[in-house]
């Protein structure tokens, strides 16, 4: 998931800031900033309350660990740190998002807040990242309901539970295509990983991450590339 968030960060294509719900200790965090940082000088928004909620399934109270982490890997500067739920820091904001990477509550009614809250603020052309999309039930349903039914989404890539996808006015029939197909590629996959056919689940995994790898992923790959070999 890391090396896939060090190259969202990466994206540059629009203006605005890279918001992130759900930090935790700090590991996406850390990628996208060390991602970004090479690229663009935009901050990055870590929304979480780092709060104990037995009731929710968090038992921690994550925020020192979490500053602790984004100091240690040298990215304080670019992060800042929201210390609240996504609905009270989405109070106000009126900032352009180029990128919203939503991890937060990964239950129904929770990511359904937070699609409708921060997804008004995702520029045109800007990416829309989540996680656990493949596995989760809540990020799985909000997709079906608010983005693949959209004509407002194209370009999805599905990469280690991560499904991204940019946001445009009207998707054009070429891209609805390639969007029937990597939905069809998707369906497949979640059905292998359910069987109980050896190597099925890597396989597709892999297959899946090459079929919907789209032009704007292989643009982020080869900048990643460039940027390691300087
Ligand atoms: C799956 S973890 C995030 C993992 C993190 N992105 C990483 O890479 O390690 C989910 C996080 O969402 C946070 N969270 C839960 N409810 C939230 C809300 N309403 N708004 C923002 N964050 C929330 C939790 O505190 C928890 O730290």
């Amino acid at each position: 998931m890391q090396d896939s968030c060090y190259k969202l960060g990466q994206f540059n294509d629009r203006q605005g800031v890279i918001v992130e719900i759900g930090s935790w200790k700090g590991k996406s965090t850390v990628a996208l900033a060390l991602g970004a940082a090479q690229i663009h000088s935009e901050k990055i928004y870590a929304i979480d309350p780092h709060r104990i909620m037995p009731e929710d399934g968090y038992w921690e109270d994550t925020e020192k660990e979490f500053l602790d982490n984004i100091q240690q890997a040298g990215v304080s500067a670019q992060v800042v740190p929201m210390v609240m739920t996504s609905a009270a820091a989405a109070q106000n904001w009126h900032q352009p998002i180029r990128l919203l990477w939503i991890d937060g509550d990964h239950r129904y009614e929770p990511t359904k807040l937070d699609f409708s809250l921060w997804e008004p603020h995702r520029v045109e052309g800007g990416i829309l990242a989540m996680h656990d999309t493949i596995r989760k039930n809540g990020p799985k349903r909000v997709l079906w309901e608010q983005v693949f039914r959209s004509d407002r989404f194209q370009e999805i890539a599905i990469v280690d539970n991560i499904t991204a996808m940019r946001k445009v006015s009207h998707a054009s029939t070429g891209a609805k295509l390639r969007k029937n197909f990597s939905l069809a590629a998707r369906a497949l996959y979640i059905a292998a990983r359910k069987s109980r056919v050896p190597n099925a689940k890597q396989t597709g995994r892999r297959l899946l991450e090459k079929l919907t790898r789209q032009p704007w992923l292989i643009l982020l790959l080869a900048i990643f590339s460039a940027s390691i070999a300087r």
